[in-house]
């Protein structure tokens, strides 16, 4: 039986992966290149994967076409209140803390690769649901960013429509009545919520400096798809615009990689997290 691509062809294309969005593909997973990109090549000009992995081998695929095979082989998993405990900790921590420094700015929260919406709408309503119950002040300002590199599913968290079966994936049912409306077969997030989170495409491996500075960082579920090395990087990197004391949250599978000194561990009542170390 003919190989899917051969070990030259998957080669060029374990380097276009890396070097665009840093996910490393490792060997044997020919039949996931073959699979995730035969739907692409029908809106294409290339007649075969080999033709387009020859394209890219000299840089010629135009830019369109080189998002959308970094849209096709990106995992984008994602549900609500994922490792729930981060959010408890969120609403009954962080938070109150936030708002009993009077004097404090914005709080400013980060989602660095939040898929197709979940993760920054669910910290949205844990904020919106302090502001309910666990506060009597005016509603402070609070700005959640979330970013992915993949158009397609920033797309879909813009418009923040989610169908029956995504909703039953983690979310609790009074704050789906609390907070979404129907919208055709679908349900809405409603503005209260949804208008408090903004998107924008961004690669992790670009410079960070341009999104400003954080309070807090939910980078979940997506350093696993890179090399140790990188993940180094980028954790380095998000010390860099966390502001002093602020927080990061990875995923409850992942750790920090050996050899990072910017943070420290933080023991929360049910999982563990990290806040930025104080400057020497
Ligand atoms: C498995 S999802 C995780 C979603 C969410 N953080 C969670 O924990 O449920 C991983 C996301 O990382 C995104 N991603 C992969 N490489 C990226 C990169 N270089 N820059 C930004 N986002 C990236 C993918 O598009 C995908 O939506």
């Amino acid at each position: 039986m003919k190989p899917d691509l051969n070990p030259d062809e998957f080669s060029v294309f374990q380097k276009f992966l890396v070097d665009s969005c840093g996910i490393l593909l490792s060997n044997g997973k020919q039949y996931l290149v073959k699979n995730r990109l035969t739907g692409l090549l029908k809106e294409s000009d290339y007649a075969s994967i080999a033709q387009l992995i020859a394209a890219l081998r000299i840089d010629a695929v135009p830019s369109k076409l080189r998002t959308r095979i970094i849209d096709a082989m990106t995992t984008n998993e994602t549900f609500w209140f994922r490792d729930n405990s981060h959010f408890e900790e969120l609403r009954n921590v962080l938070l109150p803390a936030w708002a009993a420094n009077k004097t404090g700015g914005p709080l400013r929260i980060w989602s660095a690769a939040c898929s197709s919406g979940q993760e920054p709408y669910s910290i949205g309503l844990c904020v919106e649901e302090f502001f309910r119950y666990g506060w009597t002040g005016i509603k402070r300002n609070v700005q959640i960013i979330g970013t992915d590199i993949s158009e397609s599913v920033l797309a879909e968290a813009t418009q923040a429509v989610y169908s029956e079966m995504a909703l039953s994936r983690g979310l609790d049912g009074n704050l789906k009545s609390r907070y979404f409306e129907r919208y055709q077969d679908k349900w809405k997030l409603k503005p209260e919520v949804a208008d408090r989170v903004r998107f924008q495409q961004f690669n992790l491996l670009k410079p960070f400096a341009a999104l400003g500075k954080f309070d807090i960082i939910f980078c979940r579920n997506v350093l696993i798809y890179f090399s140790e090395e990188l993940k180094r990087d980028i954790l380095a990197r998000i010390a860099k615009v966390l502001n002093p004391g602020g927080y990061l949250f990875l995923s409850s599978t992942e750790s920090l990689p050996s050899g990072l000194d910017s943070y420290e561990i933080v023991r929360g009542a049910t999982c563990r997290y990290y806040r930025l170390k104080p400057a020497l």
